[in-house]
């Protein structure tokens, strides 16, 4: 298949890594990536996940899909994985930092292990991947790498741990795009807003999140995967190549507008009193 925005032969003779590309929006980026012309590796814990992906991503796009298996925790696999594309595709141009998730709760429930798992995984496994890929290849022959986050400008409520994560990601983004630019390594972040994908599918159907989620958007819609997808295969891109160290929204206006979290009235909440000065009255 083609992309239907960008021209056929864009990344040929690319190879990326997509962690979490055997799902949802990661494997969205990996089929974009693949039908631009570039060798994709898609990687995360579970076979089952990338195994099926990979066979069916290889058939359908341009460019070879193939799977890993990987948890971005375990810095002694990230190492061995990198080590492994190297010796099997020779090199590595594109990083995409998509695996991770958390799950919704109030601060006041969240466990330390809960929180430690989830920052374990979204801010120390994205900086695992982007060190062991810089170590191995990015610092001595360039590279770009796209760390996918969440919307933080407001913060995040029901997700204090994913959101303190992301934002760490996307600090460290900045960072890093300074110290390695003469290095000729671009890093950029997406954050999206709220996708129609795997990972909102995952909450019950009853508790009407999907619905809920469209209301809060000012384009009244959630995004397409596709839409997040694009943005990844621009900054992986030339047409990207003066651009580093930005998160790029992708969030239909969300972010500008809508209340996530209602905060309720206290009890006996009356109407304001302006005050007032005597020579006001
Ligand atoms: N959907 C949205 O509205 C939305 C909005 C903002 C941000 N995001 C973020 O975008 C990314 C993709 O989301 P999605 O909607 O496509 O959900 P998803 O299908 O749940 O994607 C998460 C992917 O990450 C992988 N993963 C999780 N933990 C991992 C680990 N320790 N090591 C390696 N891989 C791991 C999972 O595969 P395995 O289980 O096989 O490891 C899965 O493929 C996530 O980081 C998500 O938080 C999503």
């Amino acid at each position: 298949m083609s992309s239907s925005i960008f021209r056929d032969d864009l990344l040929q003779g690319q190879v990326a890594l997509v962690t979490g590309g055997g799902t949802g929006i990661g494997a969205q980026i990996a089929r974009e990536l693949a039908n631009l012309g570039a060798t994709v590796v898609i990687a995360s814990r579970k076979a089952a996940n990338v195994e099926p992906a990979a066979l069916s991503l290889d058939r359908e796009c341009r460019g070879q899909v193939v799977a890993m298996t990987l948890d971005i925790r375990d810095r002694e696999r990230v190492a061995q994985v990198v080590q492994d594309i190297l010796g099997r595709f020779g090199r590595l141009d594109v990083l995409v930092n998509n695996g991770g998730g958390q799950f919704l709760a109030p601060a006041e429930t969240i466990t330390p292990r809960g929180f430690d798992a989830v920052v374990g995984t979204n801010l120390t496994g994205t900086w695992n991947l982007t060190r062991a890929v810089a170590d191995a290849w990015m610092l001595a022959n360039g590279g770009r790498v796209v760390n996918i986050t969440m919307l933080s400008r407001r913060g995040f409520t029901g997700m204090a741990h994913s959101v303190a994560a992301r934002s760490g990601v996307e600090s460290m983004t900045r960072t890093l795009a300074v110290e390695w630019a003469s290095r000729g390594i671009r890093l950029n972040c997406v954050a999206p807003g709220y996708v129609a994908s795997s990972g909102l599918s995952r909450y019950p159907k009853e508790l009407g999140v999907l619905e809920r989620l469209q209301s809060l958007v000012p384009a009244k819609r959630l995004a397409r995967r596709e839409e997040i997808a694009w943005l990844v295969a621009y900054l992986a891109s030339p047409a990207g190549e003066y651009v580093t160290g930005e998160t790029w929204t992708v969030d239909g206006g969300a972010s500008l507008w809508g209340d996530l979290w209602p905060i309720p009235d206290p009890p006996g909440l009356g109407a304001a009193e302006p005050e007032l000065d005597p020579w006001e009255t």
